[in-house]
Parts: C-alpha cells; sequence; structure tokens
C-alpha cells in the first residue's frame, strides 16, 4: 500500500520538476478574473479581536537562543495576541500605482499565503468565553470562534500536557497558490506550512513557550479538530487541506511529552455546535488533478507511533554573533522587519562570523526540537562574496551522520576540506572552488538574485530513504523541514543586517548535475538567497 502512495508521490515530485526546456504545468497566464482572495473568513462566526502591542515589549532577539533566558508568559489575552501577532499577522504593505497588498511576518510564495492558523484554547480572560476552536484572521487580528466547548473537556484533550498548554494548527489551501502555479503549487504550500511552523515557534519562544509538533496525530483528527471536514460549511468555499497540529506550552523543551491526541475527545468537539461559513474566494477554480492525488497520496493515517531519531539541535548563544549594534535589539522588530529581497546589489560582501551564525540558526534547538525527526535537509551552497571563505561550493551536512551518505553520492573528486576557523561543530565543507555567481542563477530559473547575493543554497532532501523509512506522508514533512529552516534564514540574515528570500522556482536535476547525483537518493526541495538589497521602494513598514 505504501509502496504504491510512494511511487505516487514520486511521480508528482518527478511531473513538478522545471526543466531547462520544460516548466511545469501551469495556467501559463494571470486569470485576474479569478484571483483569489488572501483572506480568509468565517461569515457568522463571532470573532474576538485581538489587541495589537502599542509597544515592543518583546525580548532581546539573541536571548530566543538561550536556554531559561525568557520567563514563560502566562496565557492570557496580551501573550496571546503577540503569540499571533509574531508569527502570522500583517507586518507591512507594499504600494505600486493604485493596487496595495498586505506583507506578513510569515512569507509566502508569491505573497499568496495559503496558509491558514487555527488554535484550541481555553477561556482566555473575558474575550475567549470557555474554551473553544478558533480560527485566527489576519486582516482583524483576530480569532473566529468556529465551536465552544466544556471545561470538562478541555481538561480531558489536554490531560497529559503540562499546564498552561494550547494547540495552534496549520491548514492549506492549494487553489490559493495552484491559482498562479499551477501543478508545482502543492511544493509550495508545504514550503509555506514550514515557514508558518518555525513563525508560530519563534514567537512561542519570545514568550518563553516551547512548541511540539504532534506528529502522531493523523490528518484525518486534524480535520475533524479544527472543521476542516465540514462539508456544509465549506458549502461554496474552497476546501483546506489538514497539515498539522503542535502543543505550545510554558517552560523548557520536554521529551516525555505525548505527541498525539484522543481521538474520542476530539470527536465530541467536532460533534459540538458550530459557527460560521467559510468565505468563496474565487468566482470559480481551475481544478490541478495532480495535486489532489499528490494531496490524497501524502495523508498522515492513523496509528503511526513515532519512534524517529529526534535532534535535539545546538544551543546556547556562542554561537549567535556578538555585534553591539544587535545586542538589543528585539526578537519583535526583527520578525516585523523580515522581508524578501526583491533583487540584491551584487557587490556587498559579510564576513565569516556572520555566515557562521547564519548557518547556526539552521542547526539550533530553534527550528530542530520542534520537529520530532532528525534533519534530512542539507544546504549546497553557492558562495560568492564572504569575507574569510573562499569563493565556490560548499556543502552543510546538517547531521554529521549523513555525512558519508553524501560522500558516496556526491561527485568523486570533490574536495570535502573543513574551512579554516568553521567551528569544529558545524558539519561545512568546501568541495570546489570556482565562481558559481552564474550558475547559481542560472539553476535557480535565471532569478539573479541568488548570484548577486552574499551566497545562495539549494536544500538537498533525504528523499527515497525518508520515504521508505516513514511513509508517502514524510513527503510533506520534507517540505516542512525546507520551509523552517528557510524561516531562520530571513530571521538571521535580518540578524546579520542582510536581507534573504526563499526562491521556489529552480530547475531541479541542473542542481543534481552540479553535485553528480544519480538517483532519488538525494532531491532538491528549496532554494535560498542572502545578501544586500535593492531597497524596495514599495515597501510601508
Ligand atoms: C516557498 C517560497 C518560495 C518563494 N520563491 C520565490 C522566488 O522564486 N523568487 C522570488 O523572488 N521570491 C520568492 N519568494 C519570496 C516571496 O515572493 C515573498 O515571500 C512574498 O512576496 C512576500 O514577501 P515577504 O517575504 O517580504 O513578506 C518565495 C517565498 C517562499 C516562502
Amino acid at each position: 500500500m505504501d509502496d504504491d502512495l510512494i511511487k505516487k508521490i514520486i511521480h508528482y515530485h518527478e511531473a513538478t520538476k522545471h526543466h531547462f526546456n520544460k516548466p511545469a504545468r501551469g495556467p501559463g497566464f494571470m486569470d485576474w478574473s479569478t484571483q483569489p482572495d488572501p483572506f480568509r473568513g468565517f461569515e457568522g462566526a463571532p470573532v474576538a479581536r485581538l489587541p495589537v502591542g502599542a509597544t515592543d515589549d518583546s525580548p532581546p532577539y539573541r536571548q530566543l537562543f538561550s536556554t531559561d533566558a525568557i520567563p514563560p508568559a502566562p496565557l492570557n489575552v496580551k501573550s496571546l495576541a503577540r503569540f499571533f501577532e509574531l508569527s502570522l499577522a500583517i507586518s507591512a504593505w507594499k504600494q505600486s500605482g493604485v493596487a496595495r497588498w498586505a506583507l506578513r511576518c510569515n512569507p509566502s510564495s508569491g505573497n499568496l499565503h495559503p496558509t491558514e492558523g487555527y488554535a484550541v484554547l481555553p477561556a482566555v480572560e473575558d474575550i475567549l468565553l470557555g474554551p473553544g476552536v478558533f480560527h485566527y484572521a489576519p486582516i482583524q487580528h483576530g480569532l473566529e470562534r468556529r465551536t465552544g466547548f466544556s471545561s470538562e473537556l478541555w481538561d480531558e484533550l489536554m490531560g497529559g500536557f503540562p499546564d498552561g498548554s494550547f494547540l495552534a494548527g496549520l491548514s492549506s489551501i492549494h487553489w490559493r497558490e495552484s491559482w498562479k502555479y499551477g501543478e508545482r503549487a502543492f511544493r509550495y504550500c508545504n514550503h509555506d506550512i514550514g515557514h508558518a511552523l518555525a513563525a508560530y515557534q519563534l514567537s512561542a519562544a519570545s514568550l518563553g513557550w516551547v512548541l511540539i509538533l504532534l506528529d502522531e496525530v493523523d490528518d484525518a483528527l486534524i480535520a475533524s479538530l479544527f472543521g476542516l471536514d465540514r462539508d456544509a460549511d465549506f458549502e461554496d468555499a474552497e476546501s483546506e487541506q489538514s497539515d498539522l497540529v503542535a502543543l505550545i506550552y510554558p517552560g523548557k523543551a520536554n521529551s516525555s511529552i505525548p505527541l498525539d491526541l484522543n481521538a474520542d475527545v476530539v470527536k465530541k468537539i467536532a460533534e459540538g455546535t458550530w459557527q460560521g461559513k467559510a468565505n468563496q474566494l474565487s468566482p470559480a477554480c481551475r481544478p490541478w488533478e495532480i495535486i489532489d492525488i499528490a494531496a490524497q497520496a501524502s495523508l498522515k493515517p492513523a496509528g503511526h507511533k513515532n519512534d524517529a531519531e529526534t535532534f535535539s539541535g545546538i544551543d546556547e548563544s556562542p554561537i549567535m554573533r556578538m555585534s553591539p549594534a544587535m545586542e538589543t535589539v528585539s526578537a519583535g522588530q526583527i520578525i516585523r522587519q523580515r522581508r524578501s529581497a526583491v533583487a540584491m546589489d551584487g557587490v556587498t560582501h559579510i564576513d565569516c562570523e556572520d555566515f557562521y551564525t547564519v548557518m547556526a540558526h539552521t542547526l539550533h534547538r530553534l527550528p530542530c526540537a520542534g520537529i520530532p525527526w532528525s534533519p534530512r535537509i542539507h544546504f549546497c551552497l553557492y558562495v560568492h562574496r564572504v569575507n574569510g571563505l573562499v569563493p565556490g561550493l560548499y556543502f552543510l551536512v546538517r547531521d554529521h551522520a549523513k555525512t558519508d551518505l553524501a560522500k558516496e553520492n556526491f561527485k568523486e573528486d570533490f574536495l570535502w576540506e573543513k574551512p579554516e576557523g568553521c567551528p569544529g561543530w558545524m558539519g561545512l565543507y568546501l568541495l570546489q572552488k570556482g565562481d558559481f555567481r552564474q550558475i547559481s542563477a542560472q539553476v535557480s530559473c535565471t532569478q539573479a538574485i541568488a548570484g548577486q547575493g552574499a551566497f545562495s543554497l539549494g536544500m538537498l532532501a533525504e528523499f527515497v530513504p525518508s520515504l521508505n523509512e516513514f511513509g508517502p506522508w514524510f513527503y510533506r514533512r520534507l517540505f516542512w523541514e525546507s520551509g523552517m529552516v528557510g524561516q531562520m534564514l530571513y530571521l538571521a540574515a535580518e540578524y546579520i543586517g542582510v536581507r534573504g528570500t526563499g526562491i521556489g522556482c529552480y530547475f531541479d536535476d541542473p542542481v543534481h548535475k552540479i553535485l553528480g547525483l544519480q538517483d532519488n537518493t538525494f532531491q532538491s526541495l528549496y532554494h535560498f538567497t542572502i545578501g544586500g538589497p535593492v531597497e524596495d521602494t514599495r515597501l510601508e513598514q
């Protein structure tokens, strides 16, 4: 059964590769008459507006990376408001001519924002009256109450979890992305889930809270918990794919927390009275059958126990370069100012200490400890302008145990030299010296930003070995992990004073050719570039 589904998901992946002479199948033009509304709402559901922080009282950004530095905030309206404000909220606007559009703390391919946020919360002061299931509405910075239930049911649901915990969820509206990107959209939706999950995690960390993905909960149960399977509430509206539910709790990471939910309790919640009907985002949708097949094939089934090897990530701050200017910059400031560079200046150099700080962000317990599996995403790096590092092709193996697997699969004549001055615990290797500016832009769908930054990278997933080890549902998690480390790269870039951009448009197989990959052991999943940005005059922060 799994073998068939794995074949289907590999077929999806192969069919949605961009090739130099043949892009993945898409609509071929922008049909503005069906442009999806970027904001989902549930008409008829009562909305609790969350206050917007008048002043930034978030802790210094550096403290997110130190254990115990941030005392856990109590769960109240203010902390809940900040949790959503620093994860999924609108953080800036852009204007060009008469067009004006919102940007959020979480990035999104094409700024289309297929990701929707949910929460299951207890009674919180006098704005959330009694426990309930809520949809986060960024346009109002509010929580739409879909259903309520008793305190007894809340206690049953959360029994076994630390006091003060709540649940946060994510789902995807595939149509929002496929409207523009066609068949490749399922990939982008899952990248975006990874970005949003890391955004939740960082925002939680700024409140002294810890996030763990409840990875034993199956997709059908998540759909039921958040009301995504309530066909009558989505009558004319585009459906949402259930993605994940995470536990957020105050205090320290704790590996003995169960990763499942009680299905009987979820069933009782689902049988309650629900309010609101999902809005229709487009007057008409064009179906993309291959996305439905891939989504179906990669659903997480019930009954899976997580026995994956976990990786808690590196800890503490020696990895974070101390720059006096950045010593006190707040977490809120970095998270809100995060933007995608639309172009790079082609001249800015960064220091290798800053480069190591950026890499360390992706190896830290944020984001590693939130996902109960060891890293499956590694970086093929094109270093262009990093003081102290010779330009060339590098490899960062995010899990040392996988170095041999990479050596067996990469070109035989690579150097595998550790750069002088590189921290001992970092698995960074120089593979080949040279000028990769043109090549890196070329493999990123000829986007100049990949060659004009200080460096760019391709994220390589341990592909077929992971699907065989876990199952077809892990396909989505590979993208989630890439999106999570992508979110860390975005923030790290802001922290060292430059800017990043996620790159979902790349030529898949040409990247494999650079490394000499012959099969599906590794697959390229996402690109990223970091460097000195060209100012975007359309931006209003
Ligand atoms: C998964 C993903 C793929 C992206 N791909 C590209 C890309 O190929 N080229 C590009 O210029 N920007 C790309 N972006 C950046 C988005 O265009 C950007 O996030 C969006 O416009 C919102 O802007 P913001 O990041 O400043 O909030 C990508 C972002 C994500 C999350």
